[in-house]
């Protein structure tokens, strides 16, 4: 058997390594593990602090780089920027690389995504985003010291809202807005707060640059002072 590249790390709640709630993701995997047996090609465990006050929320994992490596973003395009700038803003400990075994640590907070399998041309589908959301619940469930969600891109910033039972006309996607949720989900206060989604698509055409970027950063960081 071809060992595979790294061993995911699972936290409570997390979607099952053998999870088959998508069929056509499911289908998918399948395929994925014959063409590429060295890849984790499963469901992508959330990454980082257990107990963040900051909960990053992306798309789904990009074919090589998170459905290789098991951890968000690693290995994808959209992460050289988001990893760049959580450690400018004193989010990591130790060095990002893009096969994962740094032995990188988040503080205060954590990386999930809507959909947690790579999606085919990495375009979701509803059913798929649905499916997936209650591994999004048990994560704000168990994150007692939430603070602030910060969607990467609108199906991210949708399927929060979804979560919360919050209509989507009240909450209009808007990069660098933040949505004060209210107390709706037992105690927690939660904020959303909006980002263009870090993608190579949305770099490259300068839709989101680095300074638009950090702009959503130093509104977290001040938010959370
Ligand atoms: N990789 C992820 O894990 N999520 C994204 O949203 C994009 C790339």
């Amino acid at each position: 058997m071809t060992q595979k590249a790294v061993n995911p790390v699972f936290m409570p709640g997390d979607a099952p390594e053998d999870c088959t709630l998508c069929p056509r993701l499911t289908a998918f995997r399948a395929e994925n593990r014959k063409k590429y047996p060295a890849f984790y090609n499963g469901p992508v465990p959330s990454f980082g602090d257990a107990d963040p006050e900051l909960l990053i929320v992306g798309l789904a994992p990009g074919m090589k780089g998170a459905n290789q490596t098991a951890r968000p973003f690693t290995g994808d395009y959209a992460g050289d920027l988001l990893y760049a700038t959580l450690a400018k803003f004193g989010y990591t400990s130790g060095t990002y690389q893009t096969m994962g075994n740094d032995g990188l640590t988040l503080k205060n907070v954590l990386i999930t995504n809507a959909v947690r399998c790579v999606p085919p041309q990495n375009k979701t589908i509803a059913e798929e985003e649905n499916n997936c959301r209650p591994f999004l619940i048990n994560q704000i469930n168990n994150s007692g010291r939430l603070k602030i969600i910060l969607a990467l891109g609108l199906v991210a910033h949708k399927s929060v809202l979804t979560t919360f039972g919050l209509k989507k006309s009240a909450f209009k996607f808007a990069h660098n807005a933040l949505h004060p949720l209210g107390n709706v989900i037992g105690d927690k206060n939660i904020t959303l707060i909006d980002s263009y989604h870090c993608s190579r698509y949305n770099t490259n055409t300068r839709r989101l640059t680095v300074d638009m970027f950090e702009d959503v950063f130093r509104k977290i960081q001040n938010f959370l002072k």
